[in-house]
């Protein structure tokens, strides 16, 4: 076991946010996670597990251990007449699961291409992009409990996904490292293409065809040009999630806001995309020092170089509050604010 002092966490968080931790491991194992949590620090240190880091906003430097997961492998566990079971170890990286999956010609997680990070992290907030959502694909997992230093066996009930929450991030925050995630599937693929914006990129790539590969493609296209790449800028994707509202509150809110785009869901709710909300506030495009709004996705907040985590934080309670006032909607931080 390597622990490290004072390591400065910029390289280990897609905001690119330089603070530090005041100590910094690595574990390929559940022993070394086991020695790891033994190591003793001072009370109240904080402990915490960190994958890709795109998925974070440090505000403030780490008076404790960071723990770097970088458990490894995937394999198909078992199989029977409809479906594949693979376990991916939660320090490997998504997309690249992504692509053994599309590889392989096991269908169901092709429209999650490209979402940055590890597997370990995809329950934490039930990933999800371009109409599928990772718990259509859950099998299972396993978890580490760090109070009694065993392993806990989870399915998708004991999960409690909804959109992009589960159990961990919630009544088990901090409670479990997750070691690694089972996914089930298909060998006949069910494409969605639902998400508009796929059927008319399949049409530029003239695809004749469908296959997974080629949705596959399609979303890489998509995401590739939509959003901002964090080895060139600064950011952890959306920064707060849609707001989903009852169904009743969207009459009063069209009769001010005659064009505010809505997405049902289910018979009682609407979803409504929270980058027109502050695109509508004005913030798109804004900048103040290094923190920022970006220019073509106003959910995404960037650091373009030197930017501190607090004052990213404080742009967004800014946004927040001028949505608040001018729609009476409360935004919800979708990111990790550590
Ligand atoms: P981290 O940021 O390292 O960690 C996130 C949280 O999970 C932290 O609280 C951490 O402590 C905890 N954690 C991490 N690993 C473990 C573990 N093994 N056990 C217990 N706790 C753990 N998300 C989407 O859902 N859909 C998208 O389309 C999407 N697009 C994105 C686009 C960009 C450009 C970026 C930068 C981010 C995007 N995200 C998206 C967010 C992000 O990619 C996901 O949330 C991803 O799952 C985070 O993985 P990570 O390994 O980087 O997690
Ligand atoms: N919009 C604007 N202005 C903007 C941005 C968006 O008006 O600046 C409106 C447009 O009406 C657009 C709609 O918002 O049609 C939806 O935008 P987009 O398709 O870009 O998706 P999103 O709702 O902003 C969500 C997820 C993304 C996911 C995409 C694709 C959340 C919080 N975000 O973004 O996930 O990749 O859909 O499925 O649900 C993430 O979670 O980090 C993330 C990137």
């Amino acid at each position: 076991m390597t622990i490290q002092n004072d390591k400065s966490l910029k390289q280990y968080n897609t905001f690119g946010i330089d603070v530090t931790a005041r100590h910094f491991a690595t574990f390929g194992s559940v022993n070394e996670l086991t020695d790891l949590l033994n190591y003793e620090l001072p009370s109240r240190s904080q402990r915490l597990v960190l994958g890709g880091g795109s998925n974070i906003l440090f505000t403030k430097d780490v008076d404790g251990l960071v723990m770097k997961n970088e458990l490894k492998g995937m394999e198909l566990v078992r199989e029977d007449k409809e479906h594949y079971y693979v376990r991916a170890a939660a320090g490997e990286n998504w997309h690249q699961f992504v692509m053994f999956c599309v590889n392989s010609n096991y269908a169901g997680l092709e429209n999650l291409s490209l979402i940055p990070g590890n597997v370990g992290a995809s329950p934490m907030q039930n990933i999800g992009a371009y109409g599928v959502e990772i718990k259509d694909s859950f099998e299972s997992l396993e978890a580490f409990h760090i109070e009694e230093k065993s392993i806990h066996h989870f399915n998708a009930n004991d999960c409690e996904f909804g959109y992009r929450e589960s159990i961990f991030k919630r009544k088990y925050r901090n409670q479990f490292v997750i070691l690694n995630v089972t996914y089930r599937l298909n060998k006949k693929p069910v494409f969605n293409t639902s998400y508009g914006a796929i059927e008319q990129e399949l049409e530029k790539m003239e695809v004749k065809e469908l296959s997974i590969d080629a949705i596959s493609q399609a979303v890489i296209n998509i995401r590739s040009s939509k959003l901002p790449d964090p080895k060139q800028i600064g950011n952890a994707g959306s920064f707060f999630k849609n707001p989903t509202l009852p169904a009743s509150m969207l009459g009063p809110l069209q009769q001010v806001h005659p064009a505010i785009p809505f997405y049902a869901v289910g018979d009682s709710h609407v979803k409504i995309p929270a980058g027109w909300l502050i695109e509508q506030c004005g913030w798109k495009g804004f900048r103040e020092g290094d923190a920022g709004c970006h220019k073509q996705q106003a959910l995404v907040l960037v650091n373009y170089g030197a930017a501190t985590g607090h004052q990213v934080y404080q742009l967004s309670e800014k946004i927040l509050q001028s949505v608040k006032e001018k729609f009476n909607i409360l935004l919800e931080r979708e990111v990790n604010i550590i």
